[in-house]
């Protein structure tokens, strides 16, 4: 209880994340320019838009793996583009990620998948490591497959991976790139409670890229939605303001397509069919 009262109180101060005047892209090409824009401690925000408007790009340089073009990234009020190495780390350490298709080590076995956070970043024995490795595979219902390695589990199995390891650290600030696409809708259910047990568990961050309607509206509690035509934010608010009052017919159609939006949704979250803004 202290520890929450003292965490909340010390985030008062500043935002989960901060983004001023950002401008990222891949040597000359800029796929989003100027964006603004804060998350609080705490709050579930989804990243929105048509398939390659830039929402794994802005995903990748929020966490510190592209430098951006302009602007800056505050990750709970510490620079991520101005840090250097050694702070850099400190702040990566702050947050987990499940990266859109997995990314596990084929060559370890999904045990050792989930363990090699704790192994590199923590002081934690091999046997208080075990029991939480068992912990997180238990939370996605992967509990049994330790010994499995990534070549022997399905897609669906290895995002729940995906999704264990960057639980690892117990972080309070998360970021999942398609946790659900391409998953059958209970699973996608399982991984939408796993979201909400975490949140409300530990008051966390999250931020996610997804196209899976019911899953935005049962979790998120903002959705930032990008244009790959502006290249820029063009609505920024709670789902259901954006389906019922969103600022272009797009925005309020992107969040209302139900159904037929989804059964146009490709594994990758390419909607066909959507118009452009
Ligand atoms: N490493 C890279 N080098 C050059 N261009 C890239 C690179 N990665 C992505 N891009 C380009 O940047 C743009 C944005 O890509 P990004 O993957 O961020 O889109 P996205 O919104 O995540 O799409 P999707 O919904 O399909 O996952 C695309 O035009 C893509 O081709
Ligand atoms: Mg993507």
């Amino acid at each position: 209880m202290d520890e929450t009262v003292s965490r909340t109180a010390a985030s008062a101060a500043a935002p989960a994340i901060e983004v001023r005047d950002l401008s990222i892209g891949y040597g000359d090409r800029i796929v989003l320019h100027d964006l603004n824009f804060r998350i609080e401690p705490g709050q579930i925000v989804t990243i929105l838009g048509g398939s390659g408007c830039g929402k794994s790009t802005l995903l990748k340089h929020i966490i510190g793996l592209h430098a951006p073009l302009k602007g800056d990234i505050l990750i709970n009020g510490r620079s991520i583009v101005h840090a250097n190495e050694e702070q850099k780390r400190s702040i990566m350490s702050e947050f987990g990620v499940a990266y859109q298709g997995g990314a596990l080590f084929r060559s370890l076995s999904l045990a050792e998948n989930i363990a090699l956070p704790m192994e590199e970043l923590t002081t934690w024995s091999r046997q208080e490591i075990r029991k939480r490795v068992s912990e997180k595979l238990a939370l996605v219902h992967l509990d049994g497959y330790e010994s499995y390695m990534p070549s022997d589990l399905s897609g669906g199995m290895i995002k729940r991976a995906a999704f264990a390891r960057a639980l690892a650290l117990d972080p309070k600030l998360l970021f999942f790139d398609e946790p659900s696409a391409g998953l059958d809708p209970l699973t996608s259910d399982m991984l939408d409670n796993v979201i909400l047990e975490i949140r409300e568990k530990t008051g966390a961050t999250i931020m996610m890229v997804t196209h899976e309607l019911p899953s935005i509206f049962r979790v998120s509690d903002r959705v930032i939605m990008l244009s790959a035509e502006t290249k820029s934010i063009v609505d920024d608010g709670s789902p259901a303001w954006l389906r019922d009052h969103g600022a272009t017919d797009y925005v309020r159609s992107f969040l209302s397509r139900g159904g037929t939006f989804l059964s146009s949704t490709t594994e990758s979250g390419a909607p066909d069919g959507v118009p452009a803004p």
